[in-house]
């Protein structure tokens, strides 16, 4: 199994680690334009392989995409991070080049790859992927559910004063501050709802709390966050690798699917050796459905600005 991240920089390389720490991916090749910083990460991290205890093979290279040839899964970091204020959706003019070229270079050399995408704004960079490269729509995945579901889980285990490993939930719709769509309702302790222990006014303020989960982060860290989102993607690549047929709510393009169509957002999918194996339709409450179409509207408005 091999795996290409492009983008070393923080994201790219905690998604290098997290694969690399789980063991099951024989090699990770990690691309980036600047000369020498890809082959610097990937060393350092190899020195920590005997301490960690992982036998993948990290490989940094410069920009040369042929490093990159038949890899199973490709992830992209690449582009540039939001700073404290800024909306996901401001970084577009920059990412959507460096997402169009990065995709067409790695498609170039792995033609049956799977590509998982994680620049922002990331429903948008996976809809100009699905638009620009003609891979069917079961190989381009959108990683921002999963790192929403994942902030969303730690919020309610913070709110229950529990274990998160006690916790379930998920958050559907557009990874942005406003498009998410933490479903509260659905959400469990144990299999029993949260709202049995929780008010609404908490929950509320979960859902509110999640859903400005990077934008906390990034006014916290002066830069967008790294460690959460490179241990979804590698949940992610984990499970197409592993051919896990886990559930997790990605970024996928919808054709009539939550009624909507022609576009990337966040729904529950099923992730196995193909990529997406099944998208998941359940069964939303007025409030949900509506909540989703505002946040598919978003999603549209954003697309509008990509020049296809
Ligand atoms: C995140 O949610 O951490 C990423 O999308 C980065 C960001 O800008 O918040």
């Amino acid at each position: 199994m091999k795996v290409t991240v492009v983008g070393a920089g923080a994201v790219g390389a905690s998604c290098a680690e997290y694969i690399a720490i789980k063991n099951f991916a024989s090699e990770v090749v990690l691309l980036d334009i600047k000369e020498g910083f890809a082959e610097g990460k990937a060393m350092d991290l190899m020195q920590t392989a005997s301490l960690n205890g992982f036998d993948t093979k990290i490989t940094g290279i410069t920009n040369d995409y042929t490093a990159t040839a038949d890899s199973d899964i490709c992830v992209i970091t690449s582009g540039i991070p939001r700073k404290p204020g800024m909306t996901r959706e401001e970084l577009i003019d920059i990412n959507a080049g460096i997402v169009k070229t990065v995709s067409s270079s790695l498609i170039k050399h792995s033609p049956k790859t799977i590509i998982i995408i994680v620049s922002n704004p990331m429903d948008t960079m996976t809809y100009l992927v699905h638009k620009t490269t003609g891979l069917p729509k079961s190989r381009i995945i959108g990683m921002g559910g999963a790192l929403d579901s994942a902030r969303f889980k730690y919020r309610l285990a913070e709110a229950l004063g529990a274990p998160i490993s006690d916790v379930d939930g998920m958050v559907i719709g557009g990874h942005s501050d406003t498009g998410m769509v933490p479903l509260t309702r659905l959400a469990t302790r144990n299999s029993v709802l949260v709202s049995d222990f929780l008010s609404e006014e908490r929950l509320n303020q979960v859902k509110e709390d999640t859903k400005v989960g990077g934008a906390t982060l990034t006014k916290l860290l002066g830069t967008s966050a790294w460690y959460a989102p490179g241990a979804a993607v590698s949940g992610l690549v984990q499970a197409i690798a592993c051919d896990q047929k886990k559930m997790f709510p990605c970024s996928v393009l919808l054709e009539g699917e939550y009624g909507l169509n022609d576009i990337c957002i966040g729904a529950p999918v099923i992730l196995g050796r193909n990529g997406i194996e099944k998208i998941v339709e359940i069964e939303l409450n007025d409030a949900e459905k509506a909540h989703m179409k505002e946040s598919a509207e978003g999603v549209k408005k954003t697309n509008d600005l990509l020049a296809l």
